[in-house]
């Protein structure tokens, strides 16, 4: 059975260990440490007993919440973990009073595009050679609520 918490500072080394497997260019263990210390951040955590399998990331200001990164464990995903992670992190920035959540994703990135699209984001721009390793444009996405 998987539970959602706020991350603390008992989930940083494995969402660092998790950022390492699911991305090129990861968050330092220190640099995801620092967001606990941020008071425009909020990230949550997927636990399975005590094991991190998934989390997402976000920083909010007047009202705007981007989020910073989201992955779930290749054995634990297709099981609705990062739907449930998104759902809760804007029911939490419904809370905050925030109004919309912006991202940004590789543009062949096909599952998180889907998982976007499950989800209700659309496409608000594009970003030309926004990544690197590989070099790749961004799409930026966004889902509005409203108050
Ligand atoms: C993208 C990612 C977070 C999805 O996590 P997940 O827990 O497997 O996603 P979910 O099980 O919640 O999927 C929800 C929906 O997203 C879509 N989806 C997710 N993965 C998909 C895939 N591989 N292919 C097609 N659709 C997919 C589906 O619509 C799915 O609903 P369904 O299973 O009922 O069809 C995961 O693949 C991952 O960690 N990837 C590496 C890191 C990454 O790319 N992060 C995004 C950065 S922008």
């Amino acid at each position: 059975m998987i539970h959602y918490v706020p991350m603390t500072h008992a989930h940083v080394a494995q969402i660092a260990q998790l950022e390492k497997i699911c991305f090129h260019d990861p968050w330092s263990e220190n640099s995801i440490a620092a967001e606990l210390e941020n008071s425009l951040s909020l990230w949550l955590v997927a636990l399975d007993g005590e094991t991190v399998v998934g989390y997402v990331g976000s920083q909010s200001v007047m009202g705007w919440a981007d989020m910073m990164n989201i992955a779930v464990h290749p054995q634990c995903r297709r099981q609705g973990v990062a739907q449930e992670l998104v759902e809760r992190l804007v029911a939490a920035l419904k809370e905050n009073d925030v109004t919309c959540l912006t991202l940004e994703v590789r543009a062949s990135n096909e599952p998180a595009k889907a998982l976007y699209g499950k989800l209700g984001f659309q496409q608000v721009g594009r970003r030309l050679n926004y990544y690197r390793n590989p070099k790749e444009d961004a799409l930026i996405l966004r889902r509005e609520w409203g108050k």
